[in-house]
């Protein structure tokens, strides 16, 4: 399985390569998914970041430990989980200093062609629970218009093989809206009850 993902993404690496103009013409700083092949759950956020490019790993940066401190008070371990983003390499634009670079939000192209490939790696991670994190990876797997307002902390079955889709918010939103923190607790202490009771089934 690890050969699989690997062949996974560097096919991902070399389509994305090959076209044009793609983030604005930056280079692409890739992060692939991370954690353990015979995960029952897989996190997916929206793209890595600077921290994540750096070391090469998604979820190193501050919304990751926001994420690892949420998991843990749960007790579910990060090498228990499988992490990936939907899209897979930084999402740049220049900053206002040459040379610099900033995150910037993803486009609906970026977003319609990040959905084959993520089901292609969910194909091979074969999840039973999939927890799109946020806006971008809930759009990618469930459709342009599902909203993470409406959608987190809802169950939704049979729209992606067998799994059980689970979407919570972005970690990072509780950055900037400290008001999501009680709702925050509440999706993933119900994530635990998921995980629960697909264990037991
Ligand atoms: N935010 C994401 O969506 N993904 C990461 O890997 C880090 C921050």
């Amino acid at each position: 399985m690890k050969d699989l993902i690997h062949e996974f993404n560097k096919k991902y690496e070399e389509y994305m390569l090959s076209i044009d103009g793609i983030n604005n013409g930056i280079k692409l700083e890739f992060v692939f998914g991370d954690g353990s092949m015979n995960s029952v759950v897989m996190l997916v956020g929206e793209a890595p970041g600077k921290d994540e490019v750096m070391l090469k790993k998604p979820f190193v940066g501050q919304a990751g430990r926001i994420l690892q401190r949420f998991l843990e008070s749960v007790d579910i371990e990060r090498q228990d989980v499988y992490i990936t983003n939907a899209i897979k390499y930084r999402l740049s634009k220049e900053g206002k200093r040459p040379g610099t670079f900033v995150n910037r939000p993803a486009k609906t192209e970026e977003i319609e062609l990040a959905r084959v490939f993520l089901l292609e790696e969910i194909d091979i991670v074969k999840p039973v629970i999939i927890v799109p994190m946020g806006n971008v990876p809930l759009k990618t797997l469930l459709g342009k218009n599902m909203n993470i307002g409406e959608c987190h902390g809802r169950i939704f079955e049979g729209v992606v093989n067998d799994a059980i889709v689970y979407p919570i918010y972005h970690p990072a939103s509780l950055i900037y809206n400290r008001s999501l923190e009680k709702v925050y607790e509440v999706d993933i202490s119900n994530l635990r009850k998921v995980i629960n009771d697909t264990m037991r089934k």
